[in-house]
């Protein structure tokens, strides 16, 4: 097969404009070493029960509601050299959907996120109107052998009459669901055996100074 990252870059901008979302396999992209590495990453965190009960909400005070969603997130530092490789992946795919859809997206925030058997997100979007700060949402599968039967698919509604489902994507291990962060609804179903992913936001904020830099 060959690649032409440009004309997949067309692919990726055509698909956001037109149906707001989308899915695809990334690994030819990525590499299935680059895959290897971060399943391996988020199995040992998960390990070492390094991650957190996810908040609702941004602000100082994220709230954590168990009816609402049940997974459990490790922010991405870029720190290890699987961690930089998908970074610069992601930067990459940030300046190439900015010069085909001119989002103005400046900077990107990524997180591991593990939902357990019986884990769930009831249906939500991504970032609110007015806020304008997540733009484009990006989730990585990172699970081998996901079957329908293991529950856990993301479930997409419909641009057009909000509970109506318009798609179901398998948490697969390089599967790759993108889609506009305001606009498209979806929810996580309940997982039935344990669901690894990296989702990563490309926002249009920049990032916030320390007020140690403002004093
Ligand atoms: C989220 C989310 C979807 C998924 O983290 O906001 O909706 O498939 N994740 O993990
Ligand atoms: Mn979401």
């Amino acid at each position: 097969m060959s690649l032409d990252k440009s004309q997949w870059l067309d692919e990726l901008a055509d698909g956001l404009s037109e149906h707001g979302w989308m899915s695809f396999d990334i690994t030819p992209w990525l590499g299935e070493g680059l895959l290897k590495s971060l399943q391996a990453e988020i199995i040992v965190l998960d390990q070492n029960d390094a991650l957190k009960s996810a908040g609702i909400g941004r602000g100082s005070a994220p709230v954590r509601d168990r009816s609402i969603r049940r997974d459990k997130i490790a922010w991405l530092q870029g720190s290890t050299p699987a961690q930089a490789e998908i970074f610069d992946f992601f930067q990459s795919l940030r300046l190439g959907l900015n010069q085909r859809l001119f989002l103005g997206l400046k900077r990107i925030e990524a997180h591991y996120a593990t939902y357990h058997c019986g884990d769930f997100y009831k249906p939500h979007v991504d970032s609110f109107q007015g806020r304008a700060s997540r733009i484009v949402s990006l989730v990585l599968y990172l699970n081998d052998h996901w079957l329908p039967a293991d529950g856990g698919a993301l479930q997409i509604y419909s641009r057009e009459n909000e509970d109506e489902v318009c798609a179901q994507v398998l948490p697969e291990a390089g599967r790759v669901a993108l889609f506009m962060s305001e606009e498209i609804r979806h929810e996580v179903l309940e997982a039935h055996r344990t669901r690894y992913s990296l989702a990563c936001w490309f926002r249009q904020d920049v990032i916030p100074l320390p007020i140690s830099a403002l004093l």
